[in-house]
């Protein structure tokens, strides 16, 4: 099996910790999860009121009814972690996430599998980059151990809330954020780590249709040296106006291009992009090599993965807008789609922008290299494949 992950998550890391970022001993993840108090919410949602919910969720809408929480202190560090009601306060309107925006998240997912387990992907990849995405916004980096542990203690609490219809399933939103009510400019001397749990069905509203996508030529999303590479709370407040300008055209999704030349491809919305060249056991799979101004998704790093797994070449490279159209027009490009947690994979069928042109990738229909690698990755999440790579790990 060839092995292309990692690295990057793995160089990252070692930077953290070479950063000389707070690291936290690491104690067993049984006992991480054992230490975590649990006070039962007393007005958890009634079986009838769950079972409204679970049979439309939408994406993000709804709540399960509890929480894992924890505090971090300056000088004293994480204070033992509790689970509570969904609805506990975390702080009042002067905290510094609010005005400074010192806020970082992760967004995994949790699947009922036919063993009936209940089972995440690949959640050290996302402890990782939540202490990656914590060191860049000057927040002390949560432990993996507790990272973990507050994932199973949620998910063994709301266990109700997962549901195991096809396209359901349990999203689990990490988030961690300067709780302290003071206006200074500074780190955050009291920090919050809390972990939510959402049923969620598709992401977009139509499954897996492809989507039609508007390259932003007036905004960017992310400059050398800047946050593009964490997962922090202004990047998505900044990608808003871009995200409707792309509406107003008609179209579902941005893509954004590099800050400084204003030609190379980085990702799309809250996706990462890859591009198939060629057909069949010959097509290769190219993404957009990470550069420090694109996130670097766990789906993408999989999908490399999984795509080497087939038999696929798979390259990550600098790409431009120019080289995507030309190959398109040549038919040198046959497919496109976008990848991350929220929607697993989706189609790019059409691309519009002011300053590019506007085209249609392949046929505008789903492309069958994608469609193969979206069966591949889900067949592992959701326990209808064996996991090679030991991707799964079991929450309850
Ligand atoms: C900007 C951005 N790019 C890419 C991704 C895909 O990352 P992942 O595959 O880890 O969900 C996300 C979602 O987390 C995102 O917000």
């Amino acid at each position: 099996m060839t092995q292309v992950v990692n690295q990057d998550l793995a160089v990252s890391a070692a930077q953290v910790v070479a950063s000389g970022s707070p690291l936290y001993p690491p104690t067993s993840r049984q006992s991480a999860a054992q230490k975590i108090k649990r006070t039962p919410s007393d007005h958890p949602a009634t079986k009838e009121q769950r079972e409204e919910i679970l049979a439309a969720p939408g994406f993000g809408k709804f709540f399960s009814d509890h929480v894992v929480r924890a505090t971090w202190l300056k000088g004293q560090g994480w204070q033992p972690a509790e689970l509570v009601a969904a609805d506990a306060s975390a702080g009042g309107l002067s905290i510094n996430a609010l005005h400074y925006g010192q806020s970082i998240f992760e967004g995994l997912k949790a699947y009922r599998h036919p063993d009936g387990g209940i089972y995440t992907f690949r959640p050290e990849a996302n402890a990782l980059r939540f202490q990656r995405s914590a060191y860049r916004l000057a927040l002390p980096p949560v432990p993996t151990d507790l990272f973990i542990g507050a994932l199973e203690v949620l998910v063994q609490a709301d266990q109700a809330w997962v549901s195991s219809e096809p396209d359901q399933a349990f999203y689990l939103r990490p988030l961690e954020f300067g709780s302290e009510p003071a206006l200074g400019v500074k780190p955050s001397d009291h920090v919050t780590y809390v972990l939510m749990g959402s049923p969620v069905g598709s992401y977009f509203a139509n499954g897996v249709s492809p989507v039609k996508v508007w390259i932003s030529g007036e905004f960017v999303r992310a400059a050398p040296g800047g946050t593009g590479e964490a997962k922090c709370a202004g990047n998505y407040a900044a990608s808003l106006l871009a995200q409707s300008e792309a509406a107003a055209q008609g179209c579902d999704q941005v893509v954004w291009i590099d800050a400084n030349e204003r030609k190379y491809i980085e990702e799309m919305g809250g996706m990462n992009l890859f591009f198939v060249y060629g057909k069949g056991a010959q097509a290769k799979i190219v993404t957009p090599k990470l550069t420090g101004t694109l996130l670097p998704g766990v789906t993408r790093d999989s999908l490399l993965t999984l795509a080497a797994d087939l038999g696929y070449q798979v390259e990550e490279v600098k790409i431009t807008v120019d080289q995507w159209r030309e190959g398109c027009a040549s038919g040198e490009i046959t497919e496109s789609f976008a990848c991350g947690t929220a929607a697993v994979i989706t189609p790019v069928g059409q691309v519009d922008s002011k300053d590019f042109g506007t085209w249609t990738i392949g046929d505008g229909t789903p492309g069958e290299i994608t469609m193969k690698l979206r069966q591949a990755l889900v067949d592992i999440q959701t326990g209808r494949a064996v996991d090679h790579h030991n991707w799964m790990h079991r929450l309850v």
